[in-house]
């Protein structure tokens, strides 16, 4: 079934614990179970039906052969470069009784083989041997009609759009460019503009919080004036700057936009508890950015449904892929990167600012212990619902950061999944 517009008249469904609300609250109101308890098949719902997961940069695996174990959702994959050229998303599974054949966590192979009994896949899938397949002297072996074509790994159905790999276990999902809609893809475009793109750099961090806590949050822009002392103090996302919430039409996916401000006291800063007028960098250098893209935008942090999160924040440019561990867990994996053509200064430039971001982030890690404290608060009392109501109730694009509009969005469409 077709995800429902946001644009629709029709007032969405309240969410559990949302029973008697007016219609125009109905989507603001959240209650705590659905977003706490992300039980097994919710998080199948959300990332095996029909929609393109984030699962690596072409430029992890560039050459034939080369391969990044990743994991969508509660299932593992392998992405892997064929002699072709062509980028393979393989289930790691084997076919015989389901080992994960690869523990590497990037590598470069020829072939596939399982550490359990050894069956051996080429690096499309295909089955390519079973040891003692006609037995020993004659005494058993596999049945005269196994055949090895009927026994290969599962493969996913695959996109990639400039430089970026997606993959799907639904081979009824729509090509990608009608999945982001036409705003998200130009969005998406401004970062992945065609350019050959370099990885810089991993982090990794486990957070103790449900995976959908880290949308709420990048789709959050209220928090960033309130919490974030150092974007706060200097100017790099706050509510008295120019800025921007876009989604698409079904609100799965949205981008905040903003332009960079100064670190001067104003009416707004003075409601903001994190403003600190007399805080100054040792190093300037630390936030020194460099236009590089048209438009005035310095900050776009683009929330692509399920897994994936596109950050841009002055010159520092990561995909952030959000892996659900368990209902109260998730991984969060970064990847910085720069594109071939940098200079070696842009190159120092990004990897400066990076030191915003990941798990030890001047500004991040205040976001991590957040949602530490919202999953708290949402664990020890399952029935209280949760307001997202700054803005009002409606979904829509906004040009102004006072709003939660982008969760309102988020949620509507995860009850559409969830059929709730
Ligand atoms: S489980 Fe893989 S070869 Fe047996
Ligand atoms: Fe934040």
């Amino acid at each position: 079934m077709e995800p429902p517009d946001i644009r629709s008249k029709a007032a969405p469904k309240a969410l559990a614990g949302a029973d008697g609300l007016r219609p125009d609250l109905r989507a603001s109101r959240i209650g705590s179970t659905p977003i706490a308890t992300s039980s097994r098949s919710s998080r199948s719902a959300s990332f095996a039906g029909p929609g393109w997961l984030y699962v690596c940069l072409d430029a992890e695996i560039a050459n034939p052969g080369d391969f990044k174990r990743s994991r969508l959702g509660t299932r593992e994959v392998v992405a892997v470069r064929d002699p072709s050229g062509e980028v393979n998303v393989l289930l790691n599974r084997c076919a015989h009784r389901s080992a994960q054949f690869c523990s590497a966590t990037r590598g470069t192979a020829k072939e596939f083989v399982c550490p359990y009994h050894q069956w051996t896949y080429d690096l499309g899938g295909k089955l390519l041997g079973v040891p003692f397949r006609r037995g020993y002297h004659g005494q058993g072996g596999m049945p005269a009609d196994f055949r090895l074509d009927e026994h290969g790994l599962q493969r996913l159905a695959v996109t990639r759009r400039h430089g970026v790999v997606f993959a799907s276990f639904s081979k009824d999902t729509e090509p990608l460019e009608r999945y982001l809609g036409e705003t998200m893809l130009g969005y998406f475009d401004r970062v992945f503009d065609g350019r050959e793109l370099v990885v810089l750099g991993y982090l990794r961090q486990r957070i103790p919080s449900n995976w959908k806590l880290m949308f709420e949050n990048i789709k959050d822009p209220y928090h960033a004036s309130l919490l974030h002392v150092f974007l706060v103090t200097f100017g790099l996302f706050r509510l008295d700057q120019k800025s921007a919430i876009e989604m698409d039409t079904t609100g799965r996916h949205a981008v905040l936009v903003s332009r960079r401000g100064e670190q001067q006291e104003n009416d707004a800063t003075r409601q903001m508890r994190a403003f600190k007028a007399n805080f100054t960098l040792r190093d300037p250098r630390l936030l020194e950015p460099l236009r590089e893209y048209a438009g005035d935008a310095t900050v776009v942090m683009q929330t692509l449904w399920p897994n994936l999160i596109v950050q841009q924040q002055s010159n520092t440019l990561a995909t952030r892929q959000i892996v659900p561990i368990d209902p109260g867990n998730f991984d969060l994996a970064w990847t910085f990167f720069g594109y071939a053509e940098d200079t070696p200064d842009m190159r120092q430039r990004r990897l400066r600012q990076a030191n915003l971001m990941g798990p030890a982030g001047l500004v991040s890690l205040d976001d991590s212990e957040a949602m530490l404290l919202s999953q708290a608060g949402i664990d020890s009392n399952e029935a209280a619902e949760c307001i997202a109501e700054m803005g009002g109730g409606a979904i829509h694009d906004e040009s102004h950061m006072v709003t939660e509009t982008a969760i309102r969005g988020f949620y509507q469409h995860y009850r559409h999944i969830m059929g709730l």
